[in-house]
């Protein structure tokens, strides 16, 4: 099991992605920061407390950057609700942990061994990129960094830029450049993974907890997306922490990638998957999804929690 730090910003697919990361063994869940994205920090750490708490993990969640490296923070309900969660309640967590994300980022990996701790990064890269430009030598404990962010093709926030990469592409190009191998599920592979009417339908019909309910309620509530014909809508975080649990689900390639920083592709992710630039790969780009064996597994994992 590796030990892994997640931060994100709760958001519907963030909380699904939170719940796979605490149902599975693969994981050693440490360390939780939050960050505003989807929706503000005043909701997304609440949301990221609640999320935990109904799952009964005991997981240490720590509060951080409001807003990106440079300029304002805006934010995406469209997709996730004013809430954040899709309109979906939940109880109330337990209390945040003290202190500030970047810090307790820095504490955990200047106590791990070189090459030991993988980062999961689901939303606006602004907290690992804190942590690991004040204190660049801590790149070395890290062994990978998992990011749910960029696109090959089209954007979802403008047409050029993903939503993450665009909300903090300094941030990002900090983690590109931080010399540790970058693992990039992008909008291209999260687009394999569908939630479809039937999918819904498959996770409702399963024995499960409250966990499992929460998220068929959250799934059931995505409004489906112009972009694939209202035939459903992409999840895109619960990828980023499948690569960890069923790495055997994806294929993959050795990638140069880098992102704009101005102009208007502001946010876009540059990735040369055949080499053309002569750069040495700093990226594995996750290029396919077993989105069925995906799906089984989110709710085979989430049906066991409470
Ligand atoms: C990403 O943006 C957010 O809306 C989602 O939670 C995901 O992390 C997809 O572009
Ligand atoms: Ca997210």
């Amino acid at each position: 099991s590796r030990p892994v730090l997640l931060d994100c910003d709760p958001g519907t697919d963030d909380a699904i992605a939170l719940w796979l990361a605490v149902a599975s063994p693969e994981i050693d869940l440490q360390l939780v920061t939050v960050a505003g994205g989807n929706v503000g920090l005043e909701l997304t750490l609440p949301n990221a407390r609640a999320v935990l708490g109904l799952a009964d993990a005991r997981v240490p969640v720590v509060g951080g950057a409001d807003r990106p490296l440079i300029g304002a923070f805006r934010s995406e309900t469209r997709v996730h609700g004013t809430d954040g969660l899709g309109g979906v309640a939940l109880p109330e967590g337990p209390p945040a942990a003290p202190g500030l994300a970047a810090d307790a980022i820095r504490a955990r990996l200047r106590a791990a061994p070189p090459d030991s701790v993988t980062l999961v990064g689901i939303g606006p890269a602004t907290n690992f990129a804190l942590a690991l430009a004040t204190e660049p030598d801590l790149a070395g404990r890290v062994a990978e960094i998992v990011l749910m962010t960029g696109a090959v093709g089209e954007g979802n926030w403008t047409a050029a830029a993903e939503f993450n990469a665009a909300m903090d592409p300094e941030a990002l190009a900090i983690l590109l450049g931080c010399g540790r191998p970058v693992t990039l599920a992008t909008l291209d592979l999260t687009a394999q993974a569908l939630v479809t009417p039937a999918r819904v339908a498959a996770l409702r019909a399963r024995e499960g907890g409250a966990c499992l309910r929460a998220c068929a309620g959250i799934l059931a509530a995505l409004p489906p997306s112009r972009r694939f014909a209202q035939r459903g809508a992409p999840l895109h975080d619960p990828c980023a922490v499948a690569w960890l649990v069923a790495p055997e689900l994806f294929t993959h390639r050795p990638a140069v990638a880098s992102v704009v920083r101005d102009g208007p592709d502001r946010g876009r992710t540059r990735i040369d998957r055949w080499g053309r630039s002569g750069a040495p790969a700093n990226a594995r780009l996750l290029e396919t999804l077993d989105a069925d064996g995906f799906f089984a597994q989110l709710g085979e994992r989430i049906g066991a929690l409470r």
